[in-house]
């Protein structure tokens, strides 16, 4: 990160919610987005952070999303919701749905949620996030633009289609698995290809289809899926549960420029699966069970040069307390990103 300054998160959080606000987006709604970018701000996810303002006004300039309406349930069974996002930013679309969907697991025992015709949702553990502080067990998966080579192609056809899994603790801080299906992001092979640096074999093939270690020759070609034929079938599951399922565009449908898409809107889909524990087991129980499976796993031996073993999310919720301490850490250029729509909307730059 380039040098930036220390900011505090609340006035960070109200700032990028007034700016939202100045744009169109009903109060509680802007707060919605504000708080998902500011959550993966916390987390040290600074891919997921502050930086996708400018990418989701974008969309908004541009019809690809609207600024309000509301999300639409288009069926309902008694542990399923079918929804309609209307085309809203993706973190409001799917903070309501799975909103929605934990008030339906805890009357029903469980929740499974499709949604379509929604936008980029941020982070996927905001959504498991916010399950897991309800006692529940939290599955949070979307579909996203063609990126990612299916194996055995060179070319790009699924997204990096992420999936969270959440599940509380005993300690109050949820345990949460928060993946990506692709090797890297897209965003780590520009940044190698700025600075003239390899990437290692396996994160991409050139565009004619050749594993590369050149980020320039790989940033004009394809991402590869984790683990091979495993990653390639976890990303088309996703697809298949967040696109397919949902009524949603999928694979290489989805996107401003695939081939065919005279729709704006970009139509991406989710996936979410809620279950309440109580239905399974007392909560204490099961948190009591979760610290076994913890302490067990800390305890085990570690190999040279480890000092610690990590829970999935503990190295994220770590960064939480310093940034909720220090203020998040923004660069330069973000700042300028921030002032820039400060200026645009006539909103005094206070941070
Ligand atoms: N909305 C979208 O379209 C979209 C698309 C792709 C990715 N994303 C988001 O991008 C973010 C980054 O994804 P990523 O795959 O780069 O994450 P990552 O590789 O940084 O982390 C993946 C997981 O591994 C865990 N982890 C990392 N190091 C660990 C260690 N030493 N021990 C134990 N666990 C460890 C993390 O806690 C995390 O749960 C995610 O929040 C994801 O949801 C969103």
């Amino acid at each position: 990160m380039t040098e930036g300054k220390r900011v505090d998160w609340q006035k960070a959080r109200d700032l990028c919610a007034k700016i939202y606000m100045a744009r169109g987006i009903p109060e509680a709604d802007a707060y919605m987005v504000s708080d998902n970018l500011i959550s993966a701000e916390l987390n040290g996810v600074y891919s997921h952070g502050i930086t996708r303002m400018k990418m989701y006004m974008r969309y908004i300039d541009n019809g690809q999303a609207n600024s309000s309406g509301e999300i639409k349930i288009i069926n309902e069974g008694p542990a399923t919701l079918h929804i309609d996002g209307n085309n809203c930013l993706g973190a409001v679309v799917a903070t309501k749905a799975v909103k929605k969907g934990i008030a339906k697991a805890k009357e029903m025992g469980a929740a499974i949620v499709s949604v379509r015709r929604s936008n980029h949702f941020g982070t996927a553990a905001y959504y498991t996030q916010m399950i897991a502080e309800q006692g529940m067990v939290g599955i949070a998966a979307t579909n996203a633009f063609p990126h990612v080579a299916p194996l055995g192609s060179s070319k790009e056809y699924l997204g990096t289609n992420p999936i969270s899994f959440g599940a509380p603790t005993a300690s109050g801080k949820p345990m949460i698995l928060d993946m990506a299906t692709s090797v890297v992001a897209r965003g780590k092979i520009s940044v190698a290809a700025e600075k003239g640096e390899p990437i290692p074999l396996g994160w991409a093939l050139d565009a004619d289809g050749n594993p590369t270690t050149d980020a320039k020759a790989a940033a004009n070609g394809v991402l590869l899926p984790i683990a091979g034929p495993k990653g390639y079938g976890l990303s088309l599951f996703i697809d298949v549960l967040s696109g397919v399922l949902s009524g949603a565009k999928f694979g290489g449908h989805l996107g401003p420029h695939a081939v065919g898409n005279t729709s704006k809107d970009t139509d991406v889909g989710h996936f979410f699966v809620i279950v309440d524990i109580s239905r399974f087991m007392p909560l204490d129980e099961f948190n009591e069970r979760m610290g076994v499976i913890i302490s067990d796993i800390k305890a085990l031996p570690k190999i040279e040069g480890v000092s610690e073993i990590f829970m999935p999310g503990e190295i994220e919720q770590r960064k939480v307390d310093v940034n909720m301490k220090e203020g998040l850490l923004l660069s330069e250029a973000l700042l300028g990103e921030l002032q820039k729509m400060c200026e645009r909307f006539g909103i005094d730059f206070n941070l």
